[in-house]
């Protein structure tokens, strides 16, 4: 049913990836940029009538991206592409869900509406940060089909090579549903601790007695941004005791120089993610997932 896969520029393997899986035309937007730094982009084949994907990472360079992605999905629709589906593997700007202060933005509700004017008709993502709002939550907010796929399952597989029988870990109380289908699909059990933001940077856990010494664990999370939360994680089982750490997670934001260092110093021997956004840890690739969603 899709004509054509477009790659934006922080996708191009991805898209190829995926047009090849989907067995249909891979084609670009490709973008450069004015001497003041304004964006300028132009598709390499017309989308008239045609059925869409359209595949960007946005991350690193968030601001960047979502206006990249603007500008492309706006292009596609004045040329008269009959249906864009946005193909979003990370969706940045979802964290922020509520305010902790009165003059505080709520990103995640700009997102949407960036996301509405876009014109796209249907957006696929992975593994999306949900938690004051639920799918459902960001449905409502859409005027387009959104569609969940999750990693989880095959990262935890990785990470979990090596342990014994490890204990799945939530660091939050969002990640339940993650450390579930972990658990499930690994024949083990799950747990959930409670975690306070401080800052952006720091975090801090609750010290919840777990069934932790001498286990193995396996922490699962959706974004390992700055590395705070599995840092103090990794400190409090270490404090009571756990075996071996691994963790598993979906998007590599690693937002700051020290972020994977200070996972390896708490004692996290093995890190497994996706390859939403690219990084070294990056060895589950998400296309064949990306792919089955979009076959319907
Ligand atoms: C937040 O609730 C997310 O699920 C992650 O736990 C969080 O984004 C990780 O951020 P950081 O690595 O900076 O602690």
């Amino acid at each position: 049913m899709y004509d054509m896969v477009v790659a934006g520029s922080s996708a191009p393997g991805l898209a190829k990836d995926i047009s090849e899986q989907l067995g249909v035309q891979y084609s670009t937007a490709q973008v450069r940029r004015f001497p003041d730094g304004e964006l300028h982009v132009e598709l390499e084949d017309p989308v008239k009538d045609q059925e869409v994907i359209y595949v960007l990472r946005v991350s690193p360079h968030p601001n960047e991206r979502l206006i990249e992605y603007m500008i492309t999905t706006n292009l596609m629709n004045g040329l008269g592409a009959k249906r864009v589906t946005a193909v979003l593997p990370y969706l940045g700007y979802t964290r922020q869900d509520t305010q902790s202060h009165p003059r505080e933005a709520v990103t995640v509700l700009t997102l949407m509406q960036i996301l509405n004017q876009s014109g796209i008709d249907q957006l696929v993502s992975v593994d999306i940060h949900l938690h004051r709002l639920g799918l459902e939550d960001l449905q409502n907010l859409a005027d387009f089909e959104v569609t969940e796929v999750t990693a989880i399952p095959e990262v935890a597989g990785v990470a979990a090579e090596g342990l014994d029988h490890p204990l799945i870990l939530a660091p939050d109380v969002e990640a339940t549903r993650w450390a579930r289908d972990a658990a499930e699909s690994l024949d083990t059990e799950y747990d959930v601790t409670e975690k306070h933001r401080v800052t952006p940077t720091e975090v801090e856990i609750k010290p919840k007695e777990l069934d932790a010494r001498g286990r193995d664990i396996l922490i699962v999370d959706d974004i390992v941004s700055t590395g705070g939360t599995v840092v103090e994680l990794a400190n409090a089982l270490s404090r009571q005791g756990a075996g071996e750490i691994h963790a598993a997670f979906t998007h590599p934001v690693f937002s700051t120089s020290d972020s994977i260092s200070n996972i390896f110093d708490a004692g996290i021997t093995e890190l497994v993610s996706t390859n939403t956004i690219p990084s070294e840890f990056s060895v589950v690739n998400v296309t064949p997932i990306i792919a089955e969603a979009l076959k319907g």
